[in-house]
């Protein structure tokens, strides 16, 4: 499950990929479905801002190949999942990208493609639990987890006793694991050593002098601190962590909090106690709403994935496949079932110090979302 590859691999299969790419072309496959690439995607829901981004760039992807593509959503349920998959394969489509919504769950709708002769690339998160995944397009979440313990010991320095908030992603989906991995092994010898103290999870205290946890372990402390990527839960769930908690437990604070929108919803809840003078919180997927927040004070960093590398990693594994080769690998992530072949992208720690490079140098959003940009550290324009 864990990424074993080096940068150096990482960055050499980049490299391998544009060749690929390039000496590929996408005329062959252009020529022979007139327009039509004969991929489709299914996403997991509209209702979260990470998941139209990923639409959004596969949109920009495809259309600047000059395809057309069919983008499903399943709004949040495995049924409507399945009914989108069944859809595509009685479309005719020869690879399916797929992002499942409960990684189980998705099985069944895998194995239908499998049966029916279709590529499956698991996109993003991983469909656990069956033989009929072809390839995994992911990022490296193992390091998006590191990144925000190495966060939070950085702004730690040598002070001992810091009050530790942990939250995590739906425990129906693979990387809230991966991520709770990377943030655990990093930060737990900052547990063992006294810098941080536990204040929600009795399950993660219950453990705190192991290095590395089994799936079940990690599966219990999940089960108290999951946010099950839901804004209103996180905030709920934040809400009753402060409620339980005694005003020495609060103060200055440090919050592993796993994605952006529910960083914000934390954040707003612990920005709203009274006895909390100071707060560290992390997130995930450079979100406008939280860049803007990072801008503000109000969340102290978050991890760009740039998921204009997952869409063209996504693409081309599809065209791979459907020229009969077999995309590029670096490692492999079991699933419970089989070891997936996969090319995970790196991720970048952003703060207010690298904003403006990390955010608007590299093309990923505008100036004009943002205001108080002239704020950031970095800023250069
Ligand atoms: C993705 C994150 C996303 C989360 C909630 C995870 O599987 O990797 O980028 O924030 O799901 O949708």
């Amino acid at each position: 499950m864990r990424r074993t590859t080096t940068l150096f691999k990482m960055v050499a299969a980049v490299a391998l990929m544009g060749l690929f790419l390039s000496a590929c072309g996408q005329t062959a496959t252009k020529a022979s479905t007139g327009g039509k690439l004969a991929v489709g995607v299914v996403l997991p829901t509209k209702d979260e801002p990470r998941w139209i981004q990923d639409q959004a760039r596969f949109n920009d992807a495809f259309t600047a190949a000059g395809y057309d593509v069919t983008i499903l959503f399943s709004q949040g349920s495995s049924a409507t999942e399945k009914l989108n998959v069944e859809a595509l394969i009685s479309k005719g489509v020869k690879v399916l990208i797929i992002c499942p919504q409960d990684a189980s769950a998705a099985a069944a709708a895998a194995d239908e493609a499998r049966a029916a002769n279709i590529k499956v690339v698991s996109y993003d998160r991983l469909i656990r639990d069956t033989a009929s995944v072809d390839y995994y397009v992911t990022f490296d979440s193992f390091a998006v987890g590191a990144a925000w313990s190495t966060y939070m010991i950085q702004q730690a320095g040598s002070t001992t006793g810091n009050n530790l908030y942990l939250y995590a992603g739906a425990a129906s989906d693979n990387n809230a694991f991966i991520f709770f991995e990377g943030a655990w092994e990093t930060i737990q010898p900052k547990i063992a050593d006294g810098t941080f103290v536990i204040k929600n999870s009795s399950e993660a205290v219950a453990v705190k002098d192991l290095p590395k946890l089994t799936r079940d372990q990690e599966a219990k402390i999940i089960g108290q601190i999951t946010t099950n990527w839901d804004f209103a839960t996180a905030k709920k769930l934040a809400q009753d962590n402060l409620t339980a908690a005694a005003a020495a437990d609060k103060g200055t604070v440090y919050i592993i909090a796993p994605n952006d929108g529910t960083a914000r919803a934390i954040a707003d809840a612990f920005g709203a106690d009274k006895d909390v003078t100071k707060y560290f919180i992390s997130g995930q997927d450079a979100e406008v709403a939280s860049l803007q927040y990072i801008i503000d004070g109000k969340q102290s960093m978050t991890v760009l994935k740039d998921v204009r590398t997952l869409v063209a990693d996504a693409i081309a594994a599809a065209q791979a496949y459907l020229q009969g080769q077999t995309p590029p690998q670096t490692t492999t992530y079991n699933n419970g079932k089989i070891d997936v072949p996969a090319k995970p992208s790196a991720i970048v720690t952003v703060t207010t110090a690298n904003f403006y490079s990390a955010v608007i140098k590299s093309g990923y959003w505008p100036t004009s979302y943002f205001s108080h940009l002239d704020t950031v550290g970095d800023y250069a324009p």
